[in-house]
């Protein structure tokens, strides 16, 4: 399988073929971590610039040290230090980053589509680290790899996996690059949260709702628990934050439902007491951490990938 994009803004466009590539990409590329040198040579010379329109922790710090373990320069931009501020627009902004030959831009932006717009506008490689509520593709890689390490299938084959995604889907970009990701990979994925945010329209995309966590969690190999995106609600969609957790939150009593060897999953960052109880998000069962490490394996081989297929 050859890789052959120079852009990666969502994994609804990958073929599972390509999303196993990557997968395996990442696996050399997580051996780098283990070294003394924790560094290869393959982007010396290249520069990528982190310009984050809105916060983050993870995804810009894994991105930068993703891209000094490729030995790429790296230069990180904030909205509120740019001359967005002054009014320049996105594209404006970006044309000046490529005139400076930028070779990569990675791109995180509150508007859905704005990866796909430069993509289509600028000859570096537009990497999309999370668009509004549309994708957040090499969160929904980090989370298939890890879930791929853990149950011992690092061929990427899900097929007989049943994984629960719980609680703000309706806003939630993880939540829609993770269904794209797992589905093509051969899970099965069921939805859970209240209906406001988990209408049954989202079947169309190739998954099972339920509004009733109690009932799905004996039967799940993996939970991935989602924060209430706050940022990008417009009204109350439930009553209560108490009334939340009462019914979605991974509460102790939840957890002991869970299959034993179920894996406890959260994108981060989490809102602790709220969609999982703190007990839970540091115990045994949960692999949030080795996300987090295993995402800066996954967007080395997203770097290395498509500024390959840049130059081809
Ligand atoms: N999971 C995630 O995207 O976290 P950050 O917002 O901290 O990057």
């Amino acid at each position: 399988m050859n890789w052959t994009r120079k852009d990666l803004t969502g994994i609804a466009e990958l073929s599972a073929g390509e999303i196993r590539l990557l997968l395996e990409t990442a696996t050399t590329f997580k051996d780098v971590g283990t070294r003394d040198i924790k560094k290869v040579p393959a982007l010396r010379g290249k520069t990528l610039v982190n310009f984050f329109v809105e916060p983050s922790t993870r995804t810009r710090i894994s991105f930068e040290l993703a891209a000094f373990r490729l030995s790429a320069d790296v230069i990180n931009m904030s909205a509120s230090t740019s001359s967005l501020t002054k009014g320049e627009t996105l594209l404006d902004t970006a044309k000046n980053l490529r005139a400076m030959l930028a070779d990569i831009i990675v791109l995180r932006h509150s508007s859905a589509g704005a990866a796909q717009f430069l993509a289509e506008r600028l000859d570096a490689s537009i990497i999309n680290a999370g668009d509004g509520a549309h994708e957040h593709p090499t969160q929904a890689l980090l989370d298939t790899f890890t879930v791929c390490e853990r149950v011992g299938r690092m061929d990427g084959d899900l097929r007989g996996l049943h994984v629960a995604i719980v609680g703000d889907i309706l806003f939630s970009r993880v939540a829609r690059s993770n269904i794209h990701a797992l589905t093509k990979l051969g899970a099965r994925v069921t939805l859970c949260g209240p209906p406001t945010l988990v209408p049954r329209e989202l079947e169309a995309l190739g998954v099972t709702v339920t509004h009733d966590l109690d009932s799905l969690l004996a039967d799940v190999d993996v939970v991935n628990l989602l924060r209430i995106q706050h940022e990008r609600q417009r009204k109350e969609y439930f009553p209560s934050l108490g009334e939340y957790t009462a019914l979605f939150g991974l509460t102790k009593a939840r957890a002991e439902k869970l299959r034993p060897k179920c894996l406890i999953m959260h994108p981060g960052p989490i809102n602790r007491g709220v969609e999982i109880d703190s007990d839970i998000a540091d115990s045994g069962r949960s692999v949030i951490l080795d996300q987090v490490t295993n995402g800066l394996a996954v967007r080395m081989a997203v770097l290395y990938l498509c500024s390959g297929a840049r130059n081809q």
